[in-house]
This record gives C-alpha cells, structure tokens and sequence, in this order.
C-alpha cells in the first residue's frame, strides 16, 4: 500500500467501527480476484480480504488453489497464522485440522475416545476458488453470509458462472499485471474507470496527449447483459499510439469497450491481424478502499512488456494521485453531481446496480438501464 493511501486511511478510520453494520454497498455472488497466483507458493498462506470479508488462500500439493475464512470456527483466531501441509490447514491456537478444498475439519486434538463430537459436520468458512490470466479468483457468495461467518458455509451456489477470462486472439502472446490501491469507496473506483471527461486534465503526458487536443467527441453505446458496450469505433485520433498501429499494419482500427457487472471494463483492439486486449476491474477491500487489477495482452510485435508497463505505471499513478486527492474532499461528504453525457456511463453503472439488486430481492428479471442504443456526446 502506498505511503499516502495509508495516511488517508489512517486519518478517516474513526468511524469505521459504527459503520460495521451498515450495508457497504457490495455486489455479492460475483467473481473477484483476490490475488495474483504467483503469490501463492509451497504450502504459503496467504492473506486477502475482499468484500470486508477476511481471507486466507493457499494451494494445494496438487497445486490446487484454495479460498477459506480467515477464522478458525473454534475461537476465530485467524486460520493463516497455522500451519499448512499442502492438504490440511491447522490452527495456531488448538490444532484444529481443515481440509483445504472443502474446510471440513478432520481432526480436534483435544477430544478423547469417550467424545461423541461430530468432528466432520464441523467446517470453516469456504469460497469457490479458481485460477484464470494470473489470478486467483473467489466468488464471494453472499447465501449462507450469516453461516459463513458463524462456522459453516461450505455449500456452493447452485449456479456460479465460470470465473472471468480475458479474451486473447492468437496463440502466441505478450501479457501482464499492474495494479494499484484506492483510497475509496468501490463505487468512486468504478466511475472514475470509465470516466472519458477526465483525461485531458488527468493523463496529460507526451505519449498520449495535452491538454489542448480536447474536442468533441460521439460514441454509440448498446446495452449488453449486466452492462453496456461502447459499440466498435475508430479509436480517438488525439491518441498517439493508435495513430502507430494505423501506420503499421496498414489497415484501420477499431476498439471495442464493454463494462459488465460487477466491476470489470475490458477493452479490445483490432488492426488487421494485430490485436490488444484488456481488463481492468476494481474489487472491494473495504467500504473505503478498493483495488485495480489490469491485465493486458497484445500480439503486437513494437510493444515490449516493459515499454507498456512504464506507460500502464504511469496511467495508473494518475488515477490514484486523483483518486487520494478525491478522499480528501469526499470526507466531509459533499453534494455530488453526475452531469449528461459525460457522466452518463456512471448513471447506467448506478442503474444497472440499483436495478440488479432489485430483481435478486424481487425475483423478476433485471430492468436495464438501457433500453436501446444511444449515442453520447461529451468533449475530451
Ligand atoms: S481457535 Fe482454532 S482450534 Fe481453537
Ligand atoms: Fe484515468
């Protein structure tokens, strides 16, 4: 975490406490990441916490990953600080003994042979765990919320879709990760992603853009399940690395940007054979701080891996400056506006959400918030 996300956080977490109870505003039953793979190593424990919810991951000898509660159902101490042998996870503080892929317990030490205690009917927290493009992805399941906490909740979702997988179009590839940490409700993150009245102000640099390139701009968007989809255009012409690709492949370019529930925005670009494809999605820590997660993928042979990460770097500590300097602002909890077009993405993000918990609670199918294709204009 950096030094001045930490500082933000420590001034305002005051009233974190009362706020327990409060509803945080989280998408529940999705798909989170909640680590990069490569983090979890040997019988390694590690730590995350998605949602406020506390997690310990590790993998298992056969290398599969795994997702429990960080709280031994016993007496809640945190299960990370025990001990793992690549099957069975053991608590510090009794030796509790869990099995990693379904946190059932499989041995109390303390108990005797006169003890009638059913040791397999007790579990630890547990989440559905996958592993796709470089990350460890738990579905954070809000059925049983109240029993996961209290113990139990190893019982799966009866329907939960494949986690997220980026879309490559070649075999042979260049990839990778950057992420960043957000001072900020999750909300605030996801506005601030797909915000296109921000970049002239916020992401002047030589290899992009000035200031002084702003102009008008239109663009179609669609509505796609769970989300909306900027529909295939020619990419902004005030933007020098597109201008490249144009010129070496020749042919025209096109991108294509969808955001879809609950948290993700990905981005495809096509010239000819070329291609570049990404997705970056913000995922709750907490009610006051989220994470970005990109990963990208390209076949383009001018780009090198560390070229595009000094560029990715730099694009992602502008945001975050924005977004620190933001909290500050947002702790006296001001009026707020969301103005036409510019911040109409943000109004469909608010709807499609709004209008997804509804239909959970009601049981009717979701209202989009989109009813057809519109067209938006905004200058940047
Ligand atoms: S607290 Fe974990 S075994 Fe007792
Ligand atoms: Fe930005």
């Amino acid at each position: 975490m950096s030094e001045a996300v930490r500082t933000i956080l420590q001034a305002d977490s005051g009233g974190a406490k009362d706020l327990a109870r409060e509803d945080a505003g989280f998408l529940w039953d999705f798909w989170y990441p909640a680590a990069r793979g490569s983090a979890i190593r040997g019988n390694r424990l590690v730590t995350a916490m998605l949602l406020e919810v506390p997690l310990v991951l590790g993998r298992t000898l056969e290398g599969r990953a795994f997702a429990m509660r960080d709280s031994c159902p016993h007496r809640g101490i945190p299960l990370s600080y025990g001990h793992f042998d690549g099957t069975t996870v053991e608590c510090s503080y009794h030796g509790w003994r869990f099995d990693a892929c379904t946190a059932r317990c499989v041995e109390i030490p303390s108990l005797t042979s006169q003890d009638k205690l059913k040791v397999e009917r007790i579990f630890a927290g547990h989440y559905p765990c996958e592993e796709r493009d470089g990350y460890v992805w738990v579905y954070m399941t809000s059925r049983d919320r109240k029993a996961v906490e209290n113990a139990p909740g190893t019982r799966l979702p009866e329907t939960v879709l494949a986690a997220p997988s980026l879309p490559v179009f070649s075999k042979k590839y260049k990839v990778t990760h950057l992420e960043c940490e957000l001072p900020s409700h999750v909300d605030q993150g996801i506005i601030g992603l797909m915000d296109p009245a921000h970049g002239p102000f916020v992401h002047q640099s030589w290899f992009w853009r000035s200031k002084h390139s702003i102009h008008e701009k239109r663009k179609q968007f669609e509505p796609i399940p769970y989300g909306f989809r900027m529909s295939p255009h020619s990419p902004s012409s005030n933007s020098a690395p597109y201008q490249l690709l144009k010129r070496i492949t020749g042919e025209g370019v096109t991108t294509t940007i969808d955001f879809v529930l609950p948290n993700m925005r990905l981005e495809e670009i096509h010239s000819g054979k070329m291609w570049f494809s990404s997705r970056a999605t913000v995922t709750p820590v907490r009610r006051d701080l989220c994470r970005i997660d990109f990963v990208a993928a390209w076949n383009l042979p001018f780009l090198p891996v560390s070229l595009f990460r000094m560029f990715g770097k730099t694009f992602l500590r502008q945001d975050q400056e924005t977004m620190i300097r933001q909290a500050e602002g947002l702790k006296h909890d001001p009026k707020l506006m969301l103005i036409d077009d510019a911040d109409r993405p943000a109004k469909w993000y608010f709807g499609l959400k709004a209008s997804l918990l509804e239909a959970r609670r009601s049981g009717v199918e979701m209202v989009h918030p989109l009813e057809a294709v519109v067209t938006l204009r905004w200058r940047s």
